[in-house]
């Protein structure tokens, strides 16, 4: 029988428990071979019954209404489809905070966390930071949670992803300056830190992204032209201007850019520059003074 005509059984069928759900949608996963079967079909049912996923565990005889089934059903045909997770659900975790996603923003990854410890531990008394290129906001959001007494200011080239990333101040109960900003075009104040996890994959290996991700989020937070160097390259070719005196730029960078960027941080006159390592020992962050 065609998988999508079972899926609109399983929306109309009776008496289906929490469990039988699960066990339906993990199976029905697998033989999409979708990744983490399991867990993806308790974070979806969890999502729509409005719980915690650990929370289904003392449920599982719950009966699942028709309109929940329904709405099970829904995310289920997007995540067969190849939809990340966390777009399906419209939210992901970011350093123990939640945040709202869409196609307009990427999805903050756990690397990126590394980045923001990193300068949290570095900068305990940071007075003001700009975060470029914020995105979800998932940077920004984080810092101004764990430093409060910041000014954060976060920009973005893109009106809908500024969008998401203001109502990810607002779900986490933070006041952060928002400014639409092609790089520093709109930028007029100077800041301690200036952090930024810019678009960094190189043209040519656009082909070879994973299809989960170069079919769901978006290019213009991805790939970035001169070999994926570009936006670092502009943004130490004026991060001066926007520094206060032994201000800091960080950049979350991929793992075999390091040694070309410090070049480009040279060359604009930082002589500082030092290379991070995320947990797996991969050039993952720099530091330049
Ligand atoms: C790799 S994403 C990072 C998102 C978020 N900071 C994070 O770490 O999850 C890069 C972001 O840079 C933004 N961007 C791309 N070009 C830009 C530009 N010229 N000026 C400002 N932001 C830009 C994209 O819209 C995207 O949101």
């Amino acid at each position: 029988m065609d998988k999508f005509f079972q899926i609109i059984n399983f929306a109309v069928m009776k008496n289906w428990t929490i469990l039988e759900i699960i066990k339906w949608t993990t199976d029905f996963f697998k033989e999409k071979q979708i990744e983490k079967a399991r867990l993806n079909a308790e974070y979806i049912v969890a999502h729509v019954l409005q719980c915690k996923r650990f929370d289904l565990y003392v449920r599982f005889e719950d009966i699942v209404s028709e309109i929940d089934r329904a709405e099970i059903r829904k995310l289920i045909v997007r995540r067969c489809k190849n939809e990340p997770l966390q777009y399906v659900l419209g939210e992901t975790e970011f350093y123990g905070y939640r945040f709202f996603v869409n196609s307009a923003v990427l999805i903050p990854r756990p690397e990126t966390e590394y980045l923001v410890e990193k300068i949290i531990k570095e900068n305990p008394s940071l007075e003001s930071v700009l975060d470029i290129g914020t995105g979800s906001g998932a940077i920004a959001v984080s810092l101004k949670k764990e430093l409060p007494n910041c000014n954060v200011t976060a920009s973005d080239i893109s009106e809908k992803a500024l969008e998401i990333a203001k109502k990810n101040a607002a779900e986490n109960q933070v006041t952060i300056e928002f400014i639409q900003s092609d790089l520093f075009e709109n930028i007029e104040d100077k800041y301690s830190v200036i952090v930024s996890n810019p678009p960094y994959i190189p043209l040519r290996e656009y082909k070879d992204i994973d299809s989960e991700v170069k079919d769901f989020e978006p290019q213009s937070a991805l790939l970035a032209e001169a070999d994926g160097l570009h936006y670092y390259q502009k943004i130490l070719e004026q991060a001066k201007e926007y520094l206060h005196e032994n201000g800091i730029v960080y950049f979350e960078i991929g793992h075999d850019q390091a040694e070309r960027i410090k070049k480009i941080a040279e060359n604009n006159g930082f002589f500082d520059v030092e290379t991070l390592k995320d947990l797996n020992e991969f050039d993952r962050m720099m530091r330049i003074k």
